[in-house]
């Protein structure tokens, strides 16, 4: 009969391989990208009328988290998927990791868009995190973000963007008044609802309103602003999930089943993205891969 010294010795071995095979999956899955086509419709009741009968097809791309040395895979990924037929792109934040990454802003989009591409900023576009802000902000909320005083250099960013044919929204909205459509873009860390309000209500109730945010917190005021899809990142789908739990860590106001997907809340649907990428030095993903996802949105 084996002793229990020799029984405790072969668990915490087993545990470990355990451990260090999971670890060596999750860093292959956080490059193994795909694409997954979601269609969703929309009524309108009573605003929006003027796309009714239209359908939109929309890349979503969010958490791109690109690095200073980022992967030949994730570029030829963006490449590729932003070469196709969409009427719109969004991209939702968490763009850029590091100041140099702007250098990569030419593998963001392939080919324009009929309508626009279009995009806002995160908390990793405005700020670097050091790794201790990363541990001690999960646990103290005070602590997950750095003094406003440290925000990098958002122009450059924007310049960046914009070079490579994205709209960058910053808190404002365009309207495309041929096709009926208002897009409004709210980058980190959001507006109060009188202001959000404020930017909506210049839409025309003829027209389709989409919405951009970055971390899915207090949703409702898109419902309450008559928003009809919203699309939102941030949480990378929770980046690890476990098998009857779910996604462990999301910082979002919604359950943790809704960390990423569909979610309709009031009049309003969201679509929460799981990203394509994070934080280079916690970027592994289980049960959770990068993802870039193409809307196939019909008004009705
Ligand atoms: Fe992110």
């Amino acid at each position: 009969m084996p002793s229990i010294k020799k029984i405790l010795g072969l668990s915490l071995l087993g545990t470990a391989a355990i451990g260090v095979g999971s670890y060596v999956k999750a860093r292959r899955e956080a490059f193994q990208f795909k694409k997954e086509v979601v269609p969703v419709e929309i009524k309108t009741n009573g605003t929006g009328g003027g796309s009714k009968g239209k359908t939109l097809r929309i890349l979503h791309l969010s958490d791109l988290h690109v690095a200073r040395n980022e992967s030949s895979s994730k570029l030829s990924f963006l490449q590729e998927i932003t070469d196709d037929e969409y009427d719109l792109v969004f991209l939702t934040g968490d763009i850029f990791e590091h100041d140099e990454s702007v250098l990569y802003s030419p593998y963001l989009l392939s080919r324009k868009p009929r309508l626009g591409a279009y995009a806002i900023l995160g908390n990793h576009d405005y700020y670097e995190y050091s790794m201790s802000r990363r541990i001690l902000g999960r646990i103290f909320k005070n602590w997950r973000h750095p003094d406003g005083k440290k925000v990098r250099n958002l122009d450059r960013l924007v310049d960046s963007l914009d070079g490579c044919g994205y709209k960058v929204l910053r808190n404002e909205a365009v309207h495309l008044n041929d096709d009926k459509v208002s897009i409004i873009g709210i980058e980190f860390p959001g507006v109060p609802k009188d202001e959000l309000l404020k930017i909506s209500e210049k839409s025309d109730k003829d027209h389709l309103k989409l919405a951009l945010f970055h971390i899915p917190k207090e949703l409702q005021s898109f419902s309450d602003a008559g928003v009809h899809m919203a699309f939102g990142g941030h949480t990378h789908g929770g980046q690890v999930r476990l098998p009857g739990i779910g996604a462990v860590i999301t910082d979002s106001d919604l359950p943790r089943k809704n960390a990423c997907g569909l979610v309709n809340q009031g009049d309003t649907v969201f679509h929460i993205s799981r990203g394509l990428g994070a934080d280079p030095r916690t970027n592994f993903r289980l049960n959770c891969p990068p993802t870039a996802y193409v809307i196939e949105l019909s008004v009705t």
